[in-house]
């Protein structure tokens, strides 16, 4: 991008008063004092220190050190001028060990970041669970069991009573894709199982963990939400091969998580596709009910599409683990291609247009619910200039070309109020270990010094107004 297109990125744009700018991070990726103040090992903290699952062995014991600087971030937040700061609630930092009592020391800490944000003006808008499930509950089975719904349901009941008076809008859960198919399924995230069957039963358990809580935060008059990361699916041709890959990855990213919470039921090509993995005889009477408990908002994280062949020859979904054990149960005949379309330094295609799709599906397709794009952003190699500065245009016309799809479904009457940009800082990338820089704000990792990117600037502007004539 040249510099005088940069300097044209974000004019035009216009949202509607009132629309939420945010941005984006997560407990494990960002707290590091893994064991401070009585906090318990997750999931994360285990895989991390397994050798082999994350690059160059990295961890997030220390990661940016945000538990111990918040105040210096919130500080930063309101220069940049946020309005909104999407952080997730650590489950072991606040309950140790997945049940029982509250852990005084691991909620005060979340207490004092609301109350700073608050006191800086800016809306807390925190997630219960961003994977980062306390090691008692992986041991007694994880999410493939049920018994982990009702320990998220008490868990997000008792958190809510405490900080709930502060926070307008709660989030249960952060992709449950991620948790069920990659943490169970493939095995690139903790807790780095390989089992189809428990991944699709971990979703289940997700989705009821989310309801459960849903119907505890509703009862104690709090607002509920749920993130789902949703990708725009499409078949590499129109032949049918094809055509039926695209509708089988659609059904397992998408519609798996759609129907159940927003519809109440499992969408039938689906259960049917998975036949040979589950008989889904771990869904009990009442469960979808449960699941599908009307939402104060839906939370859409969107990063890129999949382009998608039945025929082999097709690579990996972008994820990691290509040629070991699959995301996709039952699907692992479909191969996924690359277009011509510029990439990320994760890999993934840039593809703004995608946004548009996705957000207008739901819209159209599903009962009309509030909706945030809860995550967007794009990892690049970012490095200091010289002079110090930090240099991210292909960043600006990232967040440029997809803040663009937000305005485009707006204008096709979705109703999008909000959009977080994942992520504030740099951050510890889960089994990319610190490798990929997904920050509008640069960290040192040596020092922990934080650098706003030239994308941060561009967003403070863009969110004051300054862009656009
Ligand atoms: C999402 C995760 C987030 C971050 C981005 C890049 O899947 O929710 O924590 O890792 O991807």
């Amino acid at each position: 991008m040249t510099t005088d297109s940069q300097t044209e990125a974000g004019t035009g744009l216009q949202f509607p008063t009132g629309f939420l700018f945010g941005a984006a991070t997560a407990a494990y990726q960002v707290e590091g004092a893994a064991t401070v103040g009585g906090r318990g090992p997750s999931i994360w903290d285990t895989f991390a220190h397994t050798p082999g699952r994350v690059l160059g062995g990295e961890t997030g014991d220390v990661a940016i050190e945000h538990h111990q600087r918040y105040r210096e971030d919130v500080a930063l937040m309101a220069d940049l001028g946020l309005q909104a700061y999407r952080f997730s609630i650590s489950w072991p930092r606040v309950q140790p060990d997945g049940s029982g009592a509250l852990n005084t020391a691991g909620v005060d800490f979340y207490s004092r970041l609301i109350d700073e944000l608050l006191a800086a003006g800016i809306e807390p808008w925190p997630t219960l669970y961003h994977w980062d499930l306390p090691q008692p509950l992986e041991d007694a089975g994880g999410w493939p069991e049920r018994d982990t719904a009702e320990r998220f349901a008490d868990y997000a009941g008792a958190i809510t009573a405490v900080l709930g008076d502060r926070v307008r809008q709660w989030t249960t859960l952060n992709e449950p894709w991620c948790s069920a198919f990659l943490g169970y399924g493939s095995g690139v995230h903790a807790p780095g199982r390989t089992d189809p069957a428990a991944a699709v039963r971990a979703g289940h358990h997700l989705m009821l963990g989310h309801g459960l809580a849903a119907g505890r935060l509703k009862a104690g008059g709090h607002k509920v939400g749920v993130t789902i990361n949703l990708y725009d699916v499409l078949p590499v041709s129109d032949r049918d091969v094809d055509l039926d890959a695209a509708r089988r990855i659609d059904g397992l990213q998408n519609r798996f998580f759609l129907d159940p919470v927003l519809l109440g039921s499992y969408p039938a090509d689906v259960i049917e596709d998975l036949a040979e993995v589950t008989d889904f005889a771990h869904v009990q009477d009442g469960d979808l009910a449960v699941i599908s408990t009307p939402l104060d908002m839906l939370g859409v994280n969107y990063y890129s599409r999949h382009v998608v062949t039945g025929e082999a020859g097709g690579g990996d979904d972008g994820h990691g683990g290509s040629g070991g054990a699959s995301p996709w149960p039952g699907s692992e005949q479909v191969g996924f291609v690359k277009g011509d379309l510029p990439l990320t330094a994760m890999g993934w295609e840039i593809h703004a247009e995608g946004l548009t799709s996705v957000l207008e599906r739901v819209a159209t397709q599903y009962p009309s619910v509030p909706l945030y794009v809860t995550e967007n952003g794009a990892a690049f190699p970012d490095v200091p200039d010289a002079d110090g500065l930090v240099r991210d245009p292909d960043r600006i016309s990232y967040l440029d070309g997809h803040l663009r799809a937000c305005q485009a479904a707006i204008d096709l009457g979705v109703p999008l109020h909000g959009y977080f940009c994942w992520s504030l800082f740099d951050n510890f990338e889960w089994s990319w270990g610190y490798s990929r820089r997904f920050g509008l704000v640069y960290v040192d990792y040596e020092t922990q010094t934080r650098t706003p990117k030239s994308s941060a600037y561009w967003y403070g502007d863009l969110i004051r107004g300054r862009l656009t004539p």
